[in-house]
This record gives C-alpha cells, sequence and structure tokens, in this order.
C-alpha cells in the first residue's frame, strides 16, 4: 500500500428507514475508535431520506464518519421529478457521493456520458465521487474486462485536471460479485485495480496515479477484507450488504487487526 489512506465505504442501498439508519451509525460509531479513524476513512452512504437524520447525530456526537450519498443528479436545480441536486447533498453536508454504481448503469440506465456529467458536478460542489466500474460475467469469460472497465474509466473521468483526477476515488466493483458472495480473488481484483491506475498514469500522469484511491467492492466481508485490502492497489472497499451489519462492517474496518 502506498501512503493513500484507505477509504471503506458502506452503501447501504435502497435499505434502513432514517430510524434505523440512526440505530445503525449510533452502532457503528461505537464499535470504532479514534485508532480504527486515524488509519482509515469511514463513510456511509445512506438512502437520501436519511441523509439528514444522519448528519445530526454525526455532528452532534463528533463522529468522524463522512455523510455520503448513492448519486445525485448533474444540475443545479429545475424540472427533473424525482432527482436530487449536487448542491443540495453539499449543504446537508454529505462529502461523498456514488457516482455510476452497476446498478444506476444496468438497472436505470445510466450512460458513461451521464456518470461524467454527474462527477463533474459532485467536483464542483465541492464532494468527493466514488466513480464506479466494473464487468458482467459475460465480459469477463469473453477476455473482455479490463477493455471495458478501461473505457468507463476514460469516459467517466473525461475531461477532468490531473489535479481532480488525483483526489478522486475510482470503485471496481465486478458486476458478478455484487451481492453474490463470489469475490474476486485478491489477485484478480489487485489485477483489475493496477490496470486502473495504469490507465489513470497514461492518461493523467504519476501524480494523478498515485494519488487516487481504487476501491474494490463485490462480497467484500470481515473474513476476505484483510487479504483484499493488502493489494498494493487496492486503497479501500466500497462494501453493500455487509455494511448493513454495524458488526461486520466494524469488522471490515479493522481489517488490518484481523489474524
Ligand atoms: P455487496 O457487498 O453486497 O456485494 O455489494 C457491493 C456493492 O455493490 C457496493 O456498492
Amino acid at each position: 500500500m502506498a501512503d493513500r489512506k484507505p477509504l471503506i465505504s458502506g452503501n447501504w442501498k435502497m435499505n434502513h428507514n432514517h430510524f434505523e439508519a440512526i440505530q445503525m451509525v449510533q452502532k457503528l460509531a461505537y464499535a470504532l475508535s479514534q485508532n480504527d479513524y486515524d488509519v482509515v476513512d469511514v463513510s456511509v452512504h445512506p438512502p437520501f431520506t436519511d441523509l439528514r437524520s444522519i448528519q445530526t447525530v454525526l455532528e452532534s456526537d463528533d463522529i468522524p464518519i463522512a455523510l455520503g450519498a448513492q448519486n445525485c443528479h448533474w444540475e443545479a436545480k429545475g424540472a427533473f421529478t424525482g432527482e436530487v441536486a449536487p448542491g443540495m447533498l453539499a449543504k446537508m453536508n454529505v462529502s461523498v457521493v456514488i457516482v455510476g454504481h452497476s446498478e444506476r448503469r444496468e438497472l436505470f440506465g445510466e450512460s458513461d456520458d451521464e456518470v461524467n456529467r454527474k462527477v463533474k458536478a459532485v467536483l464542483a460542489n465541492g464532494m468527493t465521487p466514488i466513480m464506479c466500474c466494473g464487468e458482467t460475467l459475460e465480459e469477463r469469460e469473453a477476455d473482455g474486462a479490463v477493455t471495458k472497465v478501461k473505457l468507463q474509466v476514460l469516459a467517466g473521468l473525461a475531461g477532468l485536471k490531473a489535479e481532480q483526477v488525483a483526489g478522486l476515488v475510482i470503485a471496481y466493483e465486478p458486476i458478478w460479485a455484487i451481492g453474490t458472495g463470489m469475490t474476486a480473488t485478491p489477485e484478480d481484483a489487485q489485477e483489475m485495480c493496477s490496470a486502473i491506475r495504469g490507465v489513470v498514469r497514461s492518461k493523467w500522469g504519476a501524480e494523478a496515479a498515485h494519488g487516487v484511491r481504487i476501491q474494490y467492492g463485490g462480497s467484500v466481508k470481515g473474513a476476505n477484507a484483510p487479504d483484499l485490502m493488502g493489494q498494493s492497489d487496492i486503497d479501500g472497499a466500497l462494501v453493500g450488504g455487509a455494511s448493513l451489519d454495524a458488526d461486520e462492517f466494524a469488522r471490515i474496518i479493522g481489517y488490518r487487526l484481523v489474524g
């Protein structure tokens, strides 16, 4: 691992109402200590309806967990029924926004161009995007995984300056590993994360490649976190199912203490 501080993020997807969310974050905070926050950045990404409640808990109890969102629109305001503007999130002290999750791409038809607009809008509002990429099982079996992921990275980050790329987060989430219990092997995950860093290096230069944090996501659990996090190009994890259990998520965050 280089000198990048790992970021471990809990993507709650469409789970937990605001009462459950408050309990969850209080339990998580109880399970973590300053020793964790010193070496790992932690973010939670609840549904939009929970954000204000979680913000209040984090700020009133001085909990150093970053508040995150799962999506946003790229426009600042307007006639976009059902959408949420990035400025609205920033106003609630949301600091990290997941953009282009494969569920958004596959289930809601989000295109690379839309992902790119969202990344730019998140940055323009002073927040950090987690730009997701990843291949399907068919693409992997056809040896197309690296090509697909490289193109997603180039398209999603198109038009950004090197210093912007250096400060953002890319999440590599193989679609076949999401919610299936089938994790990529640490070696396969490392190979793809290294390829992603290589694309960043060739397009935006060495400093951007050195700075950008690359998370792995897909069936991350307390038991497999140490091996995944031990890879030199993996700088954190984007956790779905296991982040809904405060104790299990705390085990992932404490990956360096296991074994
Ligand atoms: P799981 O951890 O449930 O496989 O989900 C991964 C994910 O999609 C996180 O964004």
